[in-house]
């Protein structure tokens, strides 16, 4: 088994450059799951990996191997996609062995492989079957068979379970993860799914317009963003931001009644800054009236009410379903200082 490497990848497309400059250590047997916003470079730079997409400028290592040119077939590498591909023609069994043939393996040891990557995928009862009498789950299940059986060293998923409906793609997150675990190999798992990416990830790297802003484990980057971005696109519903000024040491805002100094990270001169705070950290206050109540959104356990400030600004609040706050009511809100986080409001940078 073996990590993957990205030294100072780059890719471009004619004059455009979409990946710039990518520096990534992905660890021995780690599950890493790439995140971003749509366009950023995710796809890019999983099929960078697999092979499929040349390589402008920059190294990429499998183990020890420098792999940067070589064909995909010999990379040791297998990925699945989001749609399953699967021939319509041939069985479960066949189309999970047929890489194997492809590559002049013996039947008997096809069939062997297959036996246990169905057996990993609880497919046995299918392999006979053609994809067509098959539900979603099970044929993203041979495809994920498929990758199995040629024993990569690597797995790359791009999306695999955005085609499925909500309740298969939880029950697939969790045969993704077991499958993880049974086998051990690197996985690099592309996901909009803040759920999937929080969950399965050792590691969560988050992209931007094809550069890196954070890597890390999923609480650390929840807990301790680097900056503006990654505080606001990990946690679902997103912080909170608010821009706030700079009085006599105290961070103001309309809606923050409560004394809140300026933390000492703060560089001296800078006279506006924005707040960051996530909405399961938000207290209501129902005596309070510098925000109404403008609409909530009830979930079974929690519910959501979005605020409008009296200068405007929105915040999403977090209650318990049973103490929801009523449309149309104005409400207060406290904070607590060491739930805040406070970023520049130029650079997006952390301050702490
Ligand atoms: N053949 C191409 N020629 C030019 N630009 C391309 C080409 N393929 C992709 N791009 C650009 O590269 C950027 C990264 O695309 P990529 O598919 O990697 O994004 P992504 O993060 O996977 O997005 P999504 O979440 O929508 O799948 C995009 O801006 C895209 O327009
Ligand atoms: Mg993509």
């Amino acid at each position: 088994m073996t990590g993957v490497t990205l030294n100072q990848t780059i890719k471009r497309y004619g004059q455009t450059q979409v990946i710039h400059g990518i520096d990534l250590e992905i660890e021995d047997g780690e599950f890493c799951v790439f995140v971003g916003p749509s366009g950023c470079g995710k796809s890019t730079l999983l099929r960078m990996i697999a092979g499929l997409e040349e390589t402008t400028e920059g190294q990429i290592y499998i183990g020890a191997r420098e792999v940067t040119h070589q064909d995909p077939a010999k990379r040791g590498v297998a990925m699945v996609f989001q749609t399953y591909a699967l021939y319509p023609h041939m069985t479960v069994a066949e189309n999970m062995g047929f890489g194997l043939r492809m590559n002049g393996v013996a039947k008997a040891e096809i069939d062997r492989k297959v036996q246990e990557a169905s057996g990993i995928l609880k497919l046995d009862q299918y392999l006979k079957r053609k994809p067509k009498a098959l539900s979603g789950g099970q044929r993203q299940r041979v495809a994920i068979g498929r990758a199995i059986v040629r024993g990569p060293e690597v797995f790359l998923f791009d999306e695999p379970l955005s085609n499925l409906d909500a309740e298969l793609r939880v029950e697939m997150r969790v045969e993704i993860a077991r499958l993880h675990n049974e086998i051990g190999a690197t996985m690099i798992y592309v996901t909009h799914d803040q759920v999937e990416a929080m969950t399965m990830a050792d590691k969560i790297v988050v992209l931007r317009d094809g550069r890196i802003e954070q890597v890390g484990a999923p609480m650390d980057l929840y807990r301790d963003p680097d900056n503006k971005f990654v505080a606001g696109f990990i946690g679902s519903p997103a912080m909170n931001f608010l821009d706030c000024d700079i009085v006599d040491g105290q961070v103001t805002h309309p809606a923050i009644t409560q004394p809140l100094p300026v933390p000492a990270s703060v560089p001296l001169g800078l006279s506006r800054v924005t707040l960051g705070i996530r909405p399961e950290h938000i207290q209501v206050d129902r005596s309070g009236d510098t925000c109404t109540v403008d609409l909530t959104e009830a979930l079974g356990g929690v519910s959501y009410s979005y605020l409008l400030t009296s200068n405007g600004d929105k915040l999403i609040v977090e209650e318990r379903e049973d103490e929801r706050s009523k449309q149309g009511t104005r409400i207060g809100i406290s904070i607590r200082p060491e739930r805040t986080m406070l970023f520049d409001p130029e650079t997006g940078l952390r301050l702490r």
